[in-house]
């Protein structure tokens, strides 16, 4: 049985962080829309494995109407609690305190002040005060605050603006603090979370998903039985390790569609091959659908257009051949019963928390999560992933004996080159552009950060070259040139939310710029993007 802590979701931006924090601090924890009711609660702590509860944020005020509240089983189940933000304020309201609403805002950076002792923050300091008193970095982002205390609770830190910048009931083992420790602003906040989970509910850190191969491959294993399965293999992060993870399973119930739109990277499809084909020795069955991308993207330039076209003709594909697949089940399946087979995908965890929210998709999905197919083929839908962070999964991918640079590889849209190509499509455009590409991402690798360690590669978070459908005037030789130009694109990010452009030394781009124009024939002139997320996107298009 596993231990795990509790977040109630009110509907902060960061509630994924509290998740992400504490999974680092390797507790086992679960994201739950905070409407759940009391008879919920109960039946989810009756396996006797709940340490402790977690209260998010919310940009909601306890004042208003519609507002959601703490059910009260949360203060009666006799665990810990911890409330950050609109948590803390609602605690204060249900608990008898008293909350100031519309009161002055205060957003960003701010210096807590510890008043009494806590075991969340005992020996914590950024830096003292002449007087002796511990201080604290933290981030703030509310309007309401609690201007009483509920019985039974004492303020353990302030602010300037905020005298009641954390409270705790020792007794209870409840606490609160109004600043938002899961932000990495709050330099100490990851501690605090850590302390919350280990020393206050006294979980154990157990959840180190390299050492649950055995028993994820066991869960697929009884889950599926002797049926079929389908995966649409897009040689992404997650597809690949949702992949090797039921190919462990399952063997060759497992057959992998791997659609070629031919507009994959250099390289891309052989080494999916290489890997999943030739060294798991799974069923990967690779469809050349190139020539029919292309077609059908001719003389279309709207990138909106071009996606829906690449959308819509993937979906054709893969049914296709998932279609024929089921018609004619492989050996060792079932009788390929439509109600016998699986479509897997690799949903993880932060999409299953955005969805189960009825929140919007921080990221723009890719189309290579197949919805609606399940239903259409009569499939029955299998995650494998569906409770990991993207951390997590990387960690099981190595664990699986996936290769480090596929399993660290930078996202790659779904549509792949044909939104990083400006305007119309071609195949020649295509070409040069997966050759300039590669060189670029190849002098990445090869680029060691001396100060890091790292290489260049490792240390931006999406690099890629985009190709300009237009030619300028070049010299070459004793000849004049008119070719096209390319724009190299890098960018560091944490959430993909919003990017800065990576300051990529100036060598590492005198290098491939060299390279591409010398190389490439075709290319006479590389441009280096330096904008940042927003006002622009990361991709071009
Ligand atoms: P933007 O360009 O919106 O990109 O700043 C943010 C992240 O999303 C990826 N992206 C896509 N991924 N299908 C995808 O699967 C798409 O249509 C798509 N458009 C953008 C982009 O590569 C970046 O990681």
């Amino acid at each position: 049985m596993q231990q795990k802590i509790l977040i109630l979701d009110f509907g902060s931006q960061v509630t994924l962080l509290i998740a992400r924090r504490i999974r680092e601090a390797h507790v086992y924890c679960e994201v739950h829309p905070a409407d759940v009711d009391d008879a919920w609660l109960r039946a989810y702590a009756s396996d006797g494995q709940l340490r402790g509860i977690v209260l998010s944020g919310s940009h909601a005020s306890v004042a208003a109407e519609d507002t959601l509240s703490i059910p009260d089983a949360v203060f009666t189940l006799g665990v810990p609690v911890l409330g950050i933000c609109y948590g803390m304020q609602c605690m204060a309201h249900q608990l008898g305190g008293r909350v100031e609403c519309g009161h002055q805002p205060e957003f960003g950076p701010a210096d807590v002040r510890v008043l009494a002792p806590s075991p969340l923050f005992d020996g914590l300091a950024d830096y003292k005060t002449a007087s002796g008193s511990a201080m604290l970095h933290v981030w703030m982002s509310h309007g309401d605050r609690v201007e009483a205390l509920p019985p039974g609770f004492r303020a353990v830190a302030s602010t300037e603006r905020c005298p009641i910048a954390a409270m705790a009931d020792e007794d209870r083992r409840w606490y609160a603090v109004q600043f938002h420790p899961e932000v990495t602003h709050t330099r100490l906040g990851v501690e605090m979370l850590r302390r919350f989970v280990l020393d206050i509910c006294g979980a154990q850190a157990d959840w180190i998903v390299g050492n649950r191969v055995d028993s994820l491959v066991a869960a697929m294993r009884e889950r599926v039985g002797s049926d079929q399965v389908i995966l649409g293999l897009s040689g992404g992060v997650d597809s690949s390790v949702a992949a090797a993870l039921l190919h462990r399973a399952i063997g060759q119930q497992l057959t992998c569609i791997f659609v070629d739109h031919g507009l994959l990277r250099q390289g891309e499809s052989e080494e999916v091959m290489e890997v999943f084909a030739h060294q798991l020795h799974a069923t990967v069955l690779r469809v050349d659908a190139s020539e029919q991308f292309l077609a059908k993207l001719a003389g279309v330039s709207d990138p909106e257009a071009k996606r829906k076209i690449i959308g819509a003709e993937f979906i054709a594909v893969f049914r296709a051949q998932a279609e024929r697949l089921l018609a004619c089940p492989q050996p060792g399946s079932r009788t390929g019963e439509r109600g016998d087979a699986w479509l897997a995908q690799g949903t993880i965890y932060p999409d299953v928390i955005e969805s189960g929210s009825g929140k919007k998709a921080a990221v723009i999905k890719s189309h290579h999560n197949v919805g609606g197919l399940p239903e259409q083929l009569g499939l029955r839908l299998l995650e494998p992933l569906r409770d990991l962070f993207k951390d997590e999964v990387r960690e099981l991918g190595l664990a699986l004996g996936l290769p480090p640079a596929m399993v660290y590889r930078h996202p790659f849209p779904g549509p792949g080159l044909a939104v990083r190509i400006l305007g119309e499509v071609r195949r020649d455009y295509a070409d040069l552009l997966r050759r300039a590409d590669a060189i670029f991402i190849e002098e990445l690798r090869r680029t060691i950060d001396p100060d890091t360690g790292k290489s260049w590669y490792d240390l931006t978070s999406q690099a890629f070259t985009v190709f300009l459908p237009v030619k300028s005037v070049g010299v070459m030789g004793d000849g004049r040139t008119y070719e096209y130009v390319v724009a190299l694109r890098a960018v560091q990010t944490s959430d993909f939310m919003t990017a800065d452009w990576a300051e990529l030394p100036y060598a590492l781009l005198k290098t491939v710029s060299s390279r591409i124009i010398n190389e490439v024939r075709g290319i006479n002139r590389v441009t280096y993007d330096i904008s940042s997320k927003p006002p622009a996107t990361i991709e071009w298009e």
